[in-house]
């Protein structure tokens, strides 16, 4: 029986040019090169300039995702912008997007906000549409400019995070229904809100009219994020009908190489089958997992006909796996 299924058919990325290194902070806050590398692979960040705002950096992401998928704007059919640093309050950057990418009057706009777990949870919503039939493109964003949430005078949070974009062109195409598809081959997407706390912004609009600060008690996210990084890869695996052995590339949201390591020795993941951007990009929660896949396709790493896992976990707290045949 055949099947209506996601292709992705192009991705895009974009970075600030402003790169802040591990010595650049080491003189802004009490750290080292030394601590930072160690305890999360991270070597240097994108950190936006002063002007340059979450939805510039989803312009060219989608610019660069629209031109490899050989497309115009005019022919996408829904946009959605993961992210949890929009550019105003209201109305979704996804809105802003559009109007500068010229799309079509009458294409529906929206953002996310499932944090680090944005960009799979917004895939899901496009996946679905276009497996019902309600559209047959969809450009799918996952972007941040978390430099401007964070404290730069709190070491615990300010060396870890960055700043950019990558985006994605689903289009629907009729496949034959089981796993040896090519498309997004499954998604599920979980919450713990029992955890609301351990990782949030310290203030909101609703709270105290402020867009506040990055707290994490670190110890406990780390804890809790092996565990949810693993039901990401098992749950979608299980739902495409696929197993470890079938995977070409490990890709998870980059928050730390400590529990990237950690969750691929547990599943006994090859390090050549993971992909890690964390060195180079911080965590640019939504965004993370976008970049390293818009990355990883560019530097020829994924291929056509590559299975990818993906799965992440963020403030919520939220976590979520997927898997593309791409
Ligand atoms: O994107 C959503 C998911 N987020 C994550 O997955 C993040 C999860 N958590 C982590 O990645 C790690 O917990 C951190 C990287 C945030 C922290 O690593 P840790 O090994 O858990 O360190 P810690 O918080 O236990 O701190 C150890 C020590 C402390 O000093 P004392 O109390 O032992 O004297 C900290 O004050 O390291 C100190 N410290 C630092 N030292 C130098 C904390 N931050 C820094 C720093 N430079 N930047």
């Amino acid at each position: 029986m055949s099947l209506i299924r996601s292709h992705i058919v192009g991705t895009g990325y974009s970075l600030p040019a402003k790169v802040l290194t591990n010595d650049d902070l080491s003189k802004m806050v009490e750290t080292s090169d030394e601590w930072i590398s160690t305890r999360t692979g991270i070597r240097s960040r994108h950190i936006a300039s002063e002007g340059e705002y979450t939805s510039d950096f989803c312009v060219k992401a989608a610019q660069m995702a629209l031109k490899n998928a050989g497309m115009k704007i005019e022919e996408i059919d829904f946009i959605i912008v993961a992210t949890v640093t929009p550019d105003n309050t209201f109305p979704a950057t996804a809105a802003k997007v559009g109007k500068i990418l010229g799309i079509r009057p009458g294409v529906a706009a929206m953002d996310v906000n499932a944090a680090c777990s944005g960009f799979i949870y917004a895939s899901q919503i496009a996946d679905n549409m276009i497996r019902l039939g309600q559209i047959k493109t969809a450009l799918v964003i996952g972007a941040e400019t978390l430099s401007r949430i964070v404290d730069w005078t709190d070491r615990n949070t300010c060396v870890l995070f960055g700043d950019g974009a990558g985006a994605a062109v689903l289009k629907a195409s009729e496949e034959q229904g089981n796993n040896t598809d090519r498309g997004i081959l499954s998604v599920k997407i979980f919450a713990d809100a029992s955890h609301y706390e351990t990782l949030c912004s310290d203030s909101g609009v609703s709270f105290n009219q402020k867009s506040g600060f990055i707290h994490m008690d670190g110890k406990e996210v780390f804890k809790i994020a092996i565990p949810s990084l693993i039901e990401g890869i098992e749950s979608s695996l299980e739902l495409a009908d696929l197993t470890l052995k079938d995977i070409d590339w490990y890709l998870p949201h980059q928050a730390n190489a400590r529990i990237i390591d950690s969750v691929a020795k547990k599943l006994e993941i090859d390090d050549s089958k993971v992909i890690i951007t964390v060195d180079h990009h911080g965590n640019t929660s939504a965004a993370s997992i976008p970049l390293a896949l818009a990355e990883a396709v560019e530097s020829g790493k994924i291929k056509r006909g590559d299975v990818v896992v993906i799965s992440s976990m963020g403030a919520g707290f939220t976590w979520g796996g997927m898997v593309v045949r791409i």
